[in-house]
């Protein structure tokens, strides 16, 4: 880890429950508790490539919900290497196209690592009087647009399975943001993602509630009521009565690995809270298992993230196979 500012270095981990708790299921209680029980079901059913470009593919996915049809288009950027190549996979906020300008793809492809963006807005809109892939499923228990995000990022995997040229071996999972937040609650469920990354995720992602500083449960929920639970806002003022907090979340991750991303300046998603959160799940991970940088600046998702991250996963993933480099 490179030298941390002096802030961080002073910080001490508040009182947190146990990391982890004997006699209960920590992601059933982050399921009750804040993201909502994710239903099972959706099935890819069609995949139509819609262009094709050296190492650029477009496609349109169907995938089938027991009330209805979703469809997304995917963006996806493959390195040519000999073998079969990992994939990231990856929601974008502002649309698929806008990617190709402010994500590194090809800095990324030349680590080895092929990139499958989607637009977030089309598995489940960020909008509390709407709703995506949550009104194909029938009324059950109730679940977030966190959760439903997450769901998407597992349903890129399955989309991801059926390309040539990729492998699902390896395969990481990265967010930004709220998207960082879904990114960490579809590590933890879905065991495919050998390396879950979140970048700023803040509030109800890496940082803990417990740390004060940046936005809290009042706040989330008063802006985001639609992104959890109901239920999660009567825990607003009241951080130290909630069951969780979100050390557990990255420790229920191992050993698969976890890379936290921190932006100095991004004081709204406490970054200190963040790191306070990487330092309380280490014991749970083998050595080097968890990574974790803060980089000078503010709230974005920028190019020395991606690399880092990407940097990480192929340092830490010994047993998956290793991404070759790009070739020609
Ligand atoms: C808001 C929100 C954060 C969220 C962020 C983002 O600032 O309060 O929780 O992470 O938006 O997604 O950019």
């Amino acid at each position: 880890m490179a030298q941390l500012p002096e802030a961080w270095r002073r910080a001490t981990v508040p009182d947190l429950p146990p990391l982890q708790p004997t006699g209960t299921d920590v992601l059933d209680t982050f399921a009750r508790t804040i993201y909502g029980r994710t239903p099972t079901g959706g099935h890819l059913t069609d995949l139509e490539l819609l262009s094709e470009e050296p190492g650029v593919l477009r496609h349109r996915a169907r995938i089938s919900c027991p009330l209805g049809d979703l469809e997304f288009d995917t963006l996806l950027h493959r390195p040519s290497a000999a073998g079969p190549s990992p994939v990231i996979v990856a929601l974008s906020f502002t649309g698929i196209d806008e990617t190709v300008d402010s994500w590194p793809y090809e800095k990324v492809m030349d680590a080895g690592y092929a990139v499958l963006a989607v637009d977030y807005q089309q598995i489940e809109p960020d909008d509390p009087s709407a709703l995506g892939v949550r009104a194909l499923f029938p009324n059950g228990e109730p679940w977030g647009a966190v959760g439903a995000w997450a769901w998407g990022l597992s349903r890129c995997l399955d989309i991801a399975a059926g390309i040539q040229g990729l492998t699902t071996d390896g395969a990481i999972v990265l967010g930004h943001s709220r998207l960082g937040k879904a990114a960490l609650w579809a590590g933890a469920q879905d065991e495919r993602f050998a390396v879950t990354v979140s970048n700023d995720s803040g509030c109800c992602g890496a940082s803990l509630f417990r740390h004060p500083g940046g936005e809290d449960i009042a706040a989330i929920t008063t802006k985001f009521p639609h992104w959890f639970v109901p239920s999660f806002a009567s825990y607003a003022g009241s951080e130290d009565e909630l069951p969780v907090d979100q050390h557990q979340l990255l420790a229920s991750i191992a050993p698969r690995r976890v890379y936290v991303a921190s932006a100095e300046d991004d004081d709204w998603a406490d970054p200190i809270g963040e790191y306070l959160a990487v330092l309380a799940a280490t014991p749970a991970f083998e050595d080097g298992g968890i990574g974790y940088h803060v980089r000078p600046g503010g709230h974005a998702l920028l190019e020395e993230d991606w690399l880092q991250a990407v940097e990480f996963s192929r340092r830490t993933s010994r047993g998956w196979p290793s991404p070759g480099r790009r070739s020609g």
